[in-house]
């Protein structure tokens, strides 16, 4: 069974826009859950771009499903973390200057710190994910820090065309067969659509995939819930 993040970053883009209320982050939470969502991810970004600590403090409260809470693994968020407590924090890179999320984490190169962020979300019962590359050293590493699942980054075969595709999903399919027999879950997310969705729901092993930008950008058009139905449609396929 795959599960489905929405992820309602981008409510709050379009909010802040005006830096006023609308739209709400807590009823577009609200509507993908009735939809069907299977959890509710947010990034709470260092520069507050989009999501902001009030909306994390309130989705909190009113979520009837789970958070799972991307943040970079800086001083600050990790303390917004340990007094929200979601369900899930999934540990991203974060540049100022990025759109979007661009790489994955660095896992491998700086273990012993994470190995540390990992082991305090533990102890307050919050599982952690690692958003990486589709690498084995990145997959490697994780393990090693005691992370709870990997989610790899799909941005690079969402981006791509033609034989390019091909390679990177060639790559999403060699770690799939990596994780296999590894005792760590296996996400997947990053520029998902409904278009590129069927060959990533194909990985084998795959449990989550969280998507934003698509969803949402859809939404405009249609409504949110039938932009979320719409994904749940191609999740429908392969969980029957
Ligand atoms: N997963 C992670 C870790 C992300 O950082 C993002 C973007 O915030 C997503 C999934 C969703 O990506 P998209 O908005 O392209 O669907």
């Amino acid at each position: 069974m795959i599960e489905l993040g929405v992820n309602i970053d981008h409510v709050a883009t379009l909010r802040e826009a005006r830096k006023g209320v609308s739209p709400s982050v807590q009823e577009a939470a609200a509507i993908a859950e009735a939809a069907g969502a299977h959890q509710i991810t947010v990034h709470l970004r260092d520069d507050r771009r989009h999501i902001q600590n009030h909306d994390i403090e309130t989705l909190a409260g009113t979520l009837t499903t789970r958070m799972n809470f991307e943040m970079g693994a800086t001083k600050g968020i990790i303390a917004v973390a340990h007094r929200i407590k979601p369900y899930t924090v999934c540990l991203v890179p974060e540049k100022r200057e990025e759109v979007t999320t661009e790489g994955g984490l660095d896992v491998a190169g700086q273990q012993d710190y994470l190995k540390e962020v990992v082991a305090g979300m533990h102890e307050l019962g919050i599982k952690v994910s690692m958003f990486i590359d589709p690498e084995q050293s990145q997959i490697d590493a994780s393990l090693a820090i005691g992370a709870d699942s990997v989610e790899l980054h799909t941005g690079a075969y969402a981006n791509a065309s033609g034989a390019a595709q091909v390679t990177e999903l060639k790559r999403l399919e060699d770690c799939a067969e990596y994780l296999a027999d590894k005792p760590i879950a296996f996400h997947g997310g990053h520029g998902l659509t409904v278009n590129n969705l069927q060959p990533v729901l194909a990985l084998p092993g795959l449990k989550e995939v969280n998507i934003g930008h698509d969803i949402i950008a859809r939404a405009i058009f249609i409504g949110l819930h039938a932009a979320v139905r719409e994904i749940l449609a191609e999740l429908e396929k392969v969980n029957t």
